[in-house]
């Protein structure tokens, strides 16, 4: 069947291209249901179950027929704890009134970038940056000025860099600490320096912290608009349950906002979705009041991976990789295998990695999806025993 006329596309999706960690995972899958034996690092979500008591607070909450509509915002206990455990956890003062709650962190960016950009604003994004970033600050008819930072500083964005991309069209800096696909974070003297930099040039900061409370080697856990008075008030904080408590499929996130642009963010969410599902909205609530022993354990484990992802990867010939400091990706550059692999007609990441799940049936995810030609993101969001079998693979792809 073909789209008749009437169904051409409107202007805004000639820009938009497809995820590419999705469409690498749809790809594995796929192999792996015609019976190949494929190992998927491709995916950027906890492997482990949802914790029990999370589970049970969403089943009571059917069973109490919390199944209709809510506030379009959230309902008014988990914008509640939202803002209670942020405080918790950051010591900045935080209300309901501040949250947003949505329909997972990339719904709540959606949100941020509509309520507060216009054609034409810039965004700058430091690369490699995560796939989706770009593709909703275009949707909303901004323009992503994407950086480029560079493995020796640990793919970080550098002050200098920072200042030197700012125009009179920048509106907003776009921060990802712990950041996918890197894997690296900041800390606090460095994000200060940006943060510097921003309240000087006077553009707001969207804070993507979704991975806040993963971060190893006992690392502080820093909340950008904690490092400096008054950078709450230009900070919009994203951040959720996904990856913290292994719900990535109940489709819960939020914003912290100052409470203007929180209820216009609210505003727009009651006219454009109404509210994330009421269920997942208890189990949310479950989640931030309940025990977070899960969340240390799950941390104990990512790291623990990290040392033997980090450690295999560094000793493989040609491989390069950041400190990983958080998150649970290791992104490597491949571009000293990528030079000798060149005649045989692999040249760039994506190439790589084709011929990677072709040969060795393992999945990565290009560098190139994240505006980072040369390098490849490998989730370690799976067993380790998944995670050897796929290290053993990679490192004969890359001595074959
Ligand atoms: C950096 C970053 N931000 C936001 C999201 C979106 O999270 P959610 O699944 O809650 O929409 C992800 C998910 O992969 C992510 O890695």
């Amino acid at each position: 069947m073909q789209n008749s006329s009437c169904l051409r596309l409107a202007s805004r999706m000639n820009a938009l291209e497809p995820s590419a960690t999705l469409a690498m995972a749809a790809r594995a899958q796929a192999l792996a249901a015609a019976g190949a034996d494929v190992v998927d690092l491709s995916v950027g979500e906890p492997d482990f179950p949802t914790p029990a008591h999370i589970c049970r607070a969403a089943e009571a909450a059917i069973a109490a027929g919390k199944t209709k509509y809510t506030p379009a915002a959230g309902i008014p206990d988990l914008r509640k704890a939202v803002a209670a455990d942020f405080t918790r956890r950051t010591g900045l003062p935080a209300t309901p009134a501040q949250v947003v709650v949505s329909n997972g962190a990339k719904h709540s960016l959606h949100n941020a970038f509509t309520a507060l950009l216009d054609a034409g604003d810039e965004v700058i994004v430091p690369t490699p940056y995560w796939v989706s970033y770009a593709e909703l600050i275009k949707l909303a008819g901004a323009k992503p000025v994407l950086i480029e930072t560079k493995i020796e500083d640990d793919f970080k964005l550098r002050p200098e860099a920072l200042q030197a991309a700012l125009t009179p069209r920048t509106r907003m800096l776009l921060l990802c600490s712990p950041s996918n696909p890197t894997g690296v974070v900041y800390s606090a003297a460095e994000l200060t320096a940006l943060a510097d930099i921003a309240i000087e040039a006077d553009i707001a900061v969207v804070a993507d912290e979704i991975y806040d409370q993963l971060v190893f080697d006992g690392r502080p856990e820093i909340s950008f608009p904690t490092l400096r008075p008054g950078l709450a008030d230009r900070t919009v904080v994203v951040a959720g349950v996904s990856k913290t408590y292994s719900m990535t499929g109940w489709r819960i996130g939020w914003t912290i906002a100052p409470e203007p642009l929180s209820k216009a963010i609210a505003n727009l969410q009651s006219q454009e979705t109404s509210n994330p599902c009421s269920v997942s909205q208890h189990a949310a609530l479950a989640a931030l009041t309940g025990p977070q022993e899960c969340v240390a354990e799950m941390r104990r484990e990512f790291q623990q991976r990290r040392d033997l992802v980090a450690g295999r990867l560094r000793a493989m010939p040609g491989v390069q990789l950041p400190e990983i400091g958080g998150a649970f990706y290791a992104f490597f550059d491949i571009r000293t295998p990528l030079a000798r692999s060149a005649a045989r007609g692999i040249a760039t990441s994506l190439q790589w990695c084709e011929a990677l799940l072709e040969h060795e049936k393992v999945a990565l995810v290009a560098g190139s999806a994240f505006g980072a030609e040369g390098h490849v993101r490998m989730s370690f969001a799976a067993s380790t025993e998944k995670l050897t079998q796929g290290l053993d693979r990679i490192e004969r792809f890359l001595t074959g």
